[in-house]
């Protein structure tokens, strides 16, 4: 584990902890966000959130960690499957997320698009946002699983 990981990964922990903590629900879901999703799936990235994908495209990312967008993010069993009973838990449903297991993109998930659909695509590309995946960028609690709507602000 590189000097930065580690850091990020405590940071997220000690994040993990605050959320699990507070009665608010992270990223807005019904159920506070899993420290463990939060400090294992939030050391590289921010922990996105589990609504905006299908129970079977998290199972996707869950089997398949070792071969990871190019990564390998293993963790041992036991973490990866409350991981996973989490993530199932808290998966979107209905028309919201693509029923295909092989949509993994979150920002590809008709949700994702549906929330953004007012934003420019002069701000997406603006230096100070660099792209739809640098999520922190605009939501100011993403390292801590939060995506709420009082928390949204796009520098300008
Ligand atoms: C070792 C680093 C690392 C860890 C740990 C990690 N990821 Fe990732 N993840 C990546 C990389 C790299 C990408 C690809 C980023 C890209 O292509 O822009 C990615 C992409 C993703 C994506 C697709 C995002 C998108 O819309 O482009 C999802 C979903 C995801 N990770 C979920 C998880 C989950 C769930 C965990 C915890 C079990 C996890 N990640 C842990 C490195 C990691
Ligand atoms: C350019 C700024 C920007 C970036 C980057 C961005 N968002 Fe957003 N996001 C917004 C705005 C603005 C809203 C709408 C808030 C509202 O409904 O008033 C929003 C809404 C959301 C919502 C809905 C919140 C709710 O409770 O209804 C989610 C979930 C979300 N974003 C997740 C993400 C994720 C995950 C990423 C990165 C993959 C991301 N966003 C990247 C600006 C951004």
């Amino acid at each position: 584990m590189s000097t930065l990981r580690r850091r990020l990964a405590a940071a997220a922990c000690v994040a993990g902890l605050v959320v699990a903590a507070s009665p608010a629900f992270a990223d807005g879901s019904r159920a506070p966000a899993d420290p463990a999703f939060l400090s294992e799936c939030g050391s590289c990235h921010v922990p996105y959130p589990a609504r905006l994908l299908s129970a079977g495209a998290w199972r996707t990312v869950m089997n398949n960690l070792d071969r990871h967008f190019g990564t390998d993010a293993s963790i041992d069993a036991a973490t990866a499957r409350s991981i996973t009973v989490y993530l199932e838990a808290n998966a979107g449903t209905g028309g919201k997320v693509s029923t295909d297991p092989r949509l993994v993109r979150v920002t590809e998930s008709p949700r994702f698009v549906h929330k953004h659909r007012e934003i420019a695509a002069a701000t997406w590309q603006s230096p100070k946002v660099q792209g739809a995946a640098n999520c922190g960028a605009c939501h100011a609690g993403a390292q801590d699983g939060r995506f709420g709507d009082h928390d949204v602000r796009i520098p300008r």
